[in-house]
Order: C-alpha cells, then sequence, then structure tokens
C-alpha cells in the first residue's frame, strides 16, 4: 500500500482572535502552515500531501510553495467541520488512492512536528496495528479535574484518574477506504460535530488504532501563546 498525506487547513482559527486564519499566521519566517507541510513532504514514503483549503481561501495563492513542488496538492473542498473537511478531502481524492492505501491526516495547526515522528507512527502502525491504524499521542501529565457544569463559579466535581489517559495528537493514519467509510457513516448518523479527530470516527465503526508516542514539542497552536512557543522550537531546531 502507499502512503498520503492529508492536511485539513479550512478552519477560521476563531481561538486566536485575528483577522487571517491561523495556517496562514507567521511563524519563524513563513505561514503556519507551512512547517508541517515540510515535515510530511520530507518523508520519502509519503507520495503525495493533499492540503484541503475553504473553497473562499484567498491566502494560498498569495504564498510560495514551489519548493514543495508537486508532492504538494491544494484541494479547495473544505467544509463546516474539521471532519467535513477530511470527508471532502477522502471523497476528492478517491481518484488517485486505493481504498488499502494510507492517509496520514495531520492539523495544519500542528507546526512543529517533525520527518522522524511520521516514520515512528508508520513505522509502528505498519508493524503493529495494519487493520487498525494509530495515532501520534501524548500520555496526560497533568492531574484532571471534571468541573462542576451546574456550579456558579468553576468548582471541581470530581478527579479524573489520568493513569491510562492519552492525548491525541496528529498525523493520524488510517487505510483511506476505511476512514472514508467512518467518517461518511458519522455524517448519516449526524455525529459529525462529535467526531474531532479521525480516530473518534474509526472507534464507532469498532476499530482500535493504536497509541504511537509522540513529545510535546508536536503542539497544536491554538491559543497566541502557543504560537510564540511554537516559533521558539522552530529556532532551537534552527529552522
Ligand atoms: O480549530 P482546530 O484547531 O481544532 O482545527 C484543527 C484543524 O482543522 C486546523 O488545521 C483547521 O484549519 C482544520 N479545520 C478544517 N475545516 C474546518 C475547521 C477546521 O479544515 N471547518
Amino acid at each position: 500500500a502507499a502512503f498520503y498525506a492529508l492536511v485539513p487547513a479550512a478552519g477560521s482559527g476563531a481561538r486566536m482572535g485575528g483577522e487571517k486564519p491561523k495556517q496562514y499566521l507567521p511563524l519563524a519566517g513563513r505561514p503556519l502552515i507551512w512547517h508541517g507541510l515540510r515535515a510530511l513532504c520530507g518523508v520519502a514514503r509519503i507520495s503525495r500531501v493533499f492540503v484541503v483549503l475553504s473553497p473562499h481561501d484567498a491566502d494560498w495563492v498569495a504564498h510560495d510553495w514551489s519548493t514543495f513542488g508537486t508532492k504538494l496538492m491544494p484541494l479547495f473542498c473544505g467544509g463546516a467541520t474539521r471532519a467535513d473537511s477530511v470527508l471532502n478531502g477522502l471523497r476528492a481524492t478517491a481518484d488517485q488512492v486505493r481504498a488499502e492505501d494510507w492517509m496520514l491526516v495531520h492539523d495544519a495547526a500542528r507546526p512543529c512536528l517533525t520527518s522522524a515522528q511520521v516514520d515512528s507512527l508508520i513505522d509502528t502502525v505498519c508493524r503493529d496495528s495494519p487493520g487498525d491504524g494509530g495515532i501520534l499521542a501524548l500520555p496526560v501529565a497533568d492531574t484532571l479535574k471534571r468541573a462542576d457544569e451546574h456550579a456558579a463559579i468553576a468548582t471541581i466535581a470530581a478527579t479524573v484518574p489520568r493513569s491510562g489517559l492519552w492525548q491525541a495528537q496528529t498525523p493520524q493514519m488510517f487505510r483511506h477506504g476505511d476512514l472514508l467509510r467512518a467518517l461518511a457513516s458519522g455524517k448519516d448518523a449526524q455525529a459529525i460535530e462529535a467526531i474531532t479527530d479521525e480516530a473518534s470516527a474509526m472507534e464507532m465503526l469498532g476499530f482500535r488504532p493504536c497509541l504511537v508516542k509522540s513529545d510535546p514539542g508536536n503542539l497544536k497552536v491554538t491559543y497566541p501563546s502557543d504560537q510564540r512557543l511554537a516559533e521558539w522550537i522552530l529556532q532551537q531546531r534552527g529552522e
């Protein structure tokens, strides 16, 4: 089976509070999304990297992507939610990707991914979980509290034991046909809003994806402080 990557980048980045969608915010001298695309394009086994953009995207053409050559392919088919964007991207690539080929879905908002982390995901999934796929993830380090939803101020209702809990990251790697079926059935069941990552859609169909230990450097840029941390990480690596 061949390997492909798909990067949903059709969000508005409302939590960053700016005008520009966060995938285009400047980070270490490049648009934020550029760095994750570089890590994915740098993996020799990955034949092509698809980027799912909003049909109204006005920023993509303003930047220079030529260093990635024909390995990079933009698709202007983003949807209302992240899961919709991924589903549309899978449908748009169904004519060039076989059902048994691997799709590595990676958030545009995780710029500090390295090609070595991608290689470790691919190696582990192919060895240990070729039927179910897998994701990069990180064991939870903090003590977790569940809030009392009915209290007037945020009050602790319970402490959630953190042992056995992992934070899901991306890439998340599944067979194209399985993932297409999982997201399409999530949409039919009107559960698409609840599908915040690919693995959750796969779990609903009974798949048991494996967890491949990542590191905290593969952070998701959600708030402005994350942007500064991500920039620092990239600079430490000399990027
Ligand atoms: O907003 P959040 O950080 O959860 O978004 C995760 C990823 O999903 C981002 O790369 C964002 O651009 C993408 N996304 C998308 N289509 C949407 C919403 C988010 O491709 N409708």
